[in-house]
């Protein structure tokens, strides 16, 4: 279905010369709270370059951005929703490789991201909504250079990333290729996030969580969830 969207979207932006950002089909819209569209728009703090054709940036309003950079090459498409939260520091390493794809849902609080997409192509940066990154932290769905196993087999091709709903990710968290982190999950500092941490990851209900540390990250606790609020104030979440 999600794919069936993006070929109807990029129809109709190819469709729609009028709108291009460049002579390359690239675009560039920023969807304003009142409902409209802003086409190749200055927004503070984030700054976007095509090195490509026919890629798609989409951000929505309110948003506000500081020291952002987003780099990419050919049929890419980068989704931020609306947030109230200050996004700082998201960026892409390098360029974005053809075909790629971040998607970030509404209300992030952002300290610093970098994505790490640079090399294969075909690979997804998937973030819920209600998500809080702290500093430094770093997605990697791919691993930049090759292993083989003793027949000569390449082990180690990228896989995409999916964070889930309300994730919190302390300082210095690293997300490897293949991971997929649960909803109202927490990541603890420093932590190397596999796809193998989600191995013995087990909750009573959905509105729960569980907190992962180390590296590579394993589950610590389960049955849990956090607020952004200071834990003096002791509020329930
Ligand atoms: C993840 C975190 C929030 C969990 O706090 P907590 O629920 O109080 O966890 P605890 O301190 O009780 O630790 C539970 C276990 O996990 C281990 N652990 C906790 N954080 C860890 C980490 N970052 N790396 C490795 N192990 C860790 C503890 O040693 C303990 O192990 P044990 O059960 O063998 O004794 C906290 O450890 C942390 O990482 N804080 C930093 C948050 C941050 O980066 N904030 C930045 C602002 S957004």
């Amino acid at each position: 279905m999600g794919g069936f969207i993006k070929q109807i979207s990029r129809f109709l932006h190819v469709n729609c010369k009028k709108f291009y950002v460049d002579d390359k089909g690239n675009l560039f819209v920023l969807f304003k709270s009142n409902g409209e569209r802003v086409y190749n728009p200055k927004i503070k703090g984030l700054k976007v370059e095509f090195h490509g054709h026919n890629s798609i940036v989409e951000i929505h309003e309110p948003c506000q951005f500081k020291n952002c950079e987003l780099k990419m090459k050919s049929n890419c498409t980068i989704k931020i929703e609306e947030t109230k939260y200050l996004i700082n520091n998201l960026k892409t390493e390098n360029i974005m490789q053809d075909n790629t794809t971040v998607e970030i849902g509404k209300n992030f609080l952002c300290c610093g991201l970098t994505m790490i997409l640079a090399d294969e192509p075909n690979l997804t940066v998937k973030i819920g909504k209600d998500c809080m990154f702290a500093r430094n932290c770093v997605i990697f769905p791919s691993d930049s250079h090759s292993i083989f196993n003793e027949n000569g087999t390449l082990i180690n091709l990228g896989e995409s990333v999916v964070i889930g709903n309300h994730v919190w990710l302390g300082l210095n968290v690293s997300v490897l290729k293949g991971s997929i982190i649960p909803d109202n999950c927490v990541v603890g500092y420093n932590s190397v996030y596999t796809k193998a941490s989600i191995k013995y990851y087990k909750v009573a209900d959905t509105n729960l969580g569980a907190v992962f540390a180390g590296a590579p990250a394993k589950v610590v606790k389960t049955n849990i969830n956090w607020s952004k609020a200071n834990p003096c104030y002791r509020v329930e979440w």
